[in-house]
């Protein structure tokens, strides 16, 4: 478990999260818990393939459409999900988002509507405004940070805007959600009932609390009658984004070709990095143990950072269903977020992401990214708490 327990520095690899973090917080060296990588290596065995690889030096343009990758991909959702996958549907993509934006453009037309539930990923905004799509904002329901679906009100919204996509993350960055089945069911009938084409991101699908159940779209392939995507990637869970890669599921032959075509073709992404395809087979096909561990320093963690911001009544704090990313509401303190972040930055010398990045739900939110050893979680956790009894003990 020494992956998982001991702290080890991330500087001097070009970390977006440690050696850029002034990009975001306008301060260098600070303690981040920011975006969405973790601070743990990938599995021994998976650097044990590539240092091979390395060694042996053959760096050539490389073929990712075999059975040896799609399989790999194909029995993990088996294994872990139940989910039947056919190889045949898997697609490589450089990454999700590379992904989603290809797809918007294939399953809408400029000006079209895009519905999402917010908060969301922050990376969602981008990519539909910069298609020229228009992106229609669903809220969660909060009832005492437990995140429902109004679906009387999201029908209004399918049938009154007559979006082209449902983009679904599930799980749900940033709040957590695992949908359910009876969810998933009722968001399928109205993408139906509407002709609405189903887009799911679920790249933060391995990491979840105990008991909680991960349902792929394509678990519900049957029962779908528009267009659907499945896009993920290893690189979430096993920590690998600076290898590349991802992929996408197509159970409809017409979409996949289409968007082969384009992947290929006018993109001319037809390799790729041979890292990425040794890492990715290696991961789904001798890591599940891994990701066991994972879980557990996750849910670990979890615990710890609950137990800190208990001590303040006024921070609004449940564990989440999935992901490694923390949605502590902070609407109770008697301060802007310009003011905590003030001192968290200048004071505190740490990094956490203001909620507002994922949209105006987030506005009292603080995004917290727990995927580091304990230590360092208490850490950030504890400064937090300073800067609140700072702003507290400050002459008013
Ligand atoms: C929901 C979600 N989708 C996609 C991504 C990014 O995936 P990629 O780097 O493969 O585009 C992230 C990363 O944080 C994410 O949280």
């Amino acid at each position: 478990m020494s992956n998982f327990n001991q702290q080890r520095s991330r500087y001097g690899t070009y970390s977006t999260q440690w050696d850029y973090v002034q990009d975001r917080f306008g301060e260098k060296d600070l303690l981040p818990f920011s975006i969405s990588d973790t601070d743990f290596m990938i599995p021994d065995g998976t650097i044990d393939v590539l240092d091979q690889a390395v060694t042996r030096g053959f760096f050539g343009y490389t073929r990712w459409n075999h059975l040896d990758y799609k399989e790999s991909i194909s029995r993990w959702f088996q294994q872990e999900f139940a989910c039947p996958i056919d190889p045949e549907w898997c697609v490589y993509a450089p990454s999700v988002i590379y992904s989603l934006s290809v797809c918007i453009q294939l399953l809408s037309q400029k000006g079209d509507k895009v519905v999402t539930f917010t908060p969301c990923y922050d990376a969602f905004f981008n990519c539909i405004s910069g298609n020229e799509r228009e992106l229609i904002a669903f809220s969660l329901t909060n009832k005492d940070e437990q995140f429902s679906i109004d679906f009387t009100a999201l029908e209004k919204v399918l049938a009154t805007e007559k979006p082209a996509i449902f983009l679904l993350c599930n799980p749900h960055n940033p709040t957590g959600r695992v949908f359910t089945e009876e969810e998933l069911t009722c968001l399928i009938a109205l993408c139906n009932q509407y002709r609405v084409a189903i887009i799911s991101d679920e790249i933060h699908m391995d990491v979840r609390r105990p008991g909680k159940k991960h349902l792929p779209i394509m678990t519900f392939a049957d029962q779908i009658d528009v267009p659907v995507v499945l896009l993920s990637s290893a690189s979430k869970t096993f920590n690998s984004p600076g290898l590349g890669g991802s992929y996408g599921i197509f159970s409809d032959e017409t979409l996949r070709e289409k968007f082969l075509s384009i992947l290929k073709g006018r993109d001319g992404l037809s390799s790729i990095p041979y890292p990425a395809l040794l890492a990715t087979m290696d991961c789904y096909n001798n890591q599940k143990k891994w990701v066991e561990e994972l879980n557990q320093t996750i849910d670990e963690n979890f615990a710890e950072l609950k137990k800190i911001l208990a001590d303040d009544p006024r921070i609004r704090f449940e564990i989440p269903e999935a992901t490694y990313l923390g949605w502590i509401n902070i609407a109770d303190l008697p301060y802007t977020m310009d003011e905590l972040q003030q001192v968290l930055v200048k004071q505190e010398k740490v990094a956490i992401m203001k909620g507002e990045t994922y949209g105006k739900e987030g506005e009292h939110y603080l995004r917290f990214n727990l995927g580091a050893p304990k230590g360092k979680i208490i850490d950030g956790a504890e400064r937090l708490m300073r800067a609140i009894r700072y702003l507290d003990g400050r002459p008013s």
